[in-house]
């Protein structure tokens, strides 16, 4: 456990304190991998249950309602022992303060465009990434329409946009003329090669949201490139070319926790932004699949799950019976005998909420594995010549995603 009481202010993390919380936080999951590795909608039962009965009862024992209001705050839950325990370890492992931050305001003409949550998101970020010289370029890698480059150059800071969507670039390069500035917006893969010729040494580069290999991409070509500074907000640690987590700095890569793209996906699970209305599609999608799940198993005679393709909602309009008598043909399982249809559906209905109660468990491993994935990106900029400095820039409620690295040469 590192050395941290209630009463201390929590602050950002920088220097030695990367390093030491990076090391606890590897041992926490590493000694903690049966407990957040098995999938409760893979698995009938999880192995830990065996050992943790009343805690399994327990979970087992509630409502998909209780589950999805615990959801987002599993920590707060008065679960049976040794969840709190756990739940303790991890609270504190992922305490972090928000980094220093100068309010400014920008004219309201420079939001119309922007989707309200889009725009406090850019507030944020653009208030907290402040460095000690102060940038001369900003460079908005993966910019979408450039809404963050925007706002960054508010005090007549120079910026460019990188991003490969073309629509994207035009729309954004009619908002920068309309607003009168002469800023660049380049279509470019930021993937390829040619992505070097757009960075220079005097460019900071700034990236709020670029996915997985994006972001990695940034910290790779903006060290080789000795740029000064940048800051980055990632997101969709997922979204990687291979299978297999491929970690930055040396003490990432000496780590016995290997991680499959699979298990990358743990912190994105939040339902933070989702709407009532897509929460429902997703819990009425689950608890069909989960019942098929449950028949499938008795066709197929083989107690396994059967990995099945993203369907399209439309699926959803038909009937219970309809539904699995044809994702049986698209599996190409036996023929399927009659059932009872509402018993199967409402024992779907059941598990999702076994399923969802389940999850609470490994809901507790979500941001510490999200640190240790930042904080392995921390150590990798430190070790390229990097002061780091690692915190939150916005509320978790805004976005989930809510943790921002900024990396400045001393
Ligand atoms: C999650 S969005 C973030 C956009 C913007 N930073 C924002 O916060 O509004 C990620 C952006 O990356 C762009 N993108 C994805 N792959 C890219 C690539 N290989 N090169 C350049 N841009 C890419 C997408 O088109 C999208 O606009």
């Amino acid at each position: 456990m590192i050395g941290m009481s209630k009463l201390e202010p929590v602050s950002f993390l920088q220097g030695a304190a990367l390093e030491e919380r990076f090391n606890a936080l590897n041992s926490f999951l590493i000694q903690h991998q049966p407990l957040w590795r098995p999938k409760p909608f893979i698995q009938l039962t999880l192995p830990w249950e065996q050992t943790y009965q009343a805690l399994s009862a327990w979970l087992r024992a509630r409502s998909l309602d209780e589950a999805e209001a615990a959801h987002n705050s599993p920590h707060t839950l008065q679960a049976p022992l040794p969840f709190s325990g756990w739940a303790e370890e991890s609270r504190q492992l992922c305490a972090i303060g928000e980094l220093p931050r100068q309010h400014s305001e920008a004219p309201n003409a420079w939001s119309v465009d922007v989707p309200g949550r889009k725009w406090e998101q850019v507030e944020a970020f653009t208030q907290h990434a402040l460095f000690r010289h102060p940038p001369s370029h900003w460079l908005d890698w993966c910019s979408g329409k450039g809404h963050l480059g925007r706002r960054l150059s508010l005090s007549g800071t120079a910026f460019d946009c990188l991003e490969y969507d073309p629509s994207l670039v035009d729309a954004g390069r009619c908002i920068s003329k309309r607003l009168g500035l002469s800023a660049h917006h380049y279509e470019q893969d930021v993937m390829d090669e040619s992505v070097l010729n757009r960075l220079e040494t005097s460019h900071t580069p700034v990236a709020l949201h670029a996915c997985g290999d994006l972001h990695v991409r940034l910290m790779q070509v903006a060290s080789a490139a000795r740029c000064s500074a940048l800051a980055i907000a990632p997101c969709c640690y997922n979204r990687i070319s291979g299978e297999q987590y491929r970690p930055l700095s040396t003490d990432a890569k000496g780590s016995t926790l290997l991680l499959s793209k699979e298990d990358l996906g743990l912190p994105l699970c939040e339902t933070v932004t989702a709407g009532a209305r897509v929460r429902r599609q997703r819990d009425i999608s689950m608890a069909r699949r989960l019942g098929f799940d449950l028949l499938q198993r008795e066709i197929r005679e083989i107690d396994e799950y059967l990995p099945t393709p993203p369907l399209p909602t439309s699926w959803l309009q038909r009937t219970f019976r309809d539904y699995c008598l044809e994702l049986a043909t698209l599996k190409k399982l036996p023929p399927v005998p009659e059932q009872d249809w509402k018993a199967l559906e409402a024992a779907g209905w059941m598990r999702l909420a076994t399923v969802r109660n389940l999850e609470l468990v490994r809901g507790l491993f979500r941001r510490p594995l999200e640190l240790w994935l930042l904080l392995d990106r921390a150590l990798y900029l430190q070790e390229q010549g990097y002061q780091v400095k690692l915190g939150r820039f916005c509320d978790y409620d805004l976005t989930p995603r809510n943790l921002m690295l900024l990396a400045e040469k001393p």
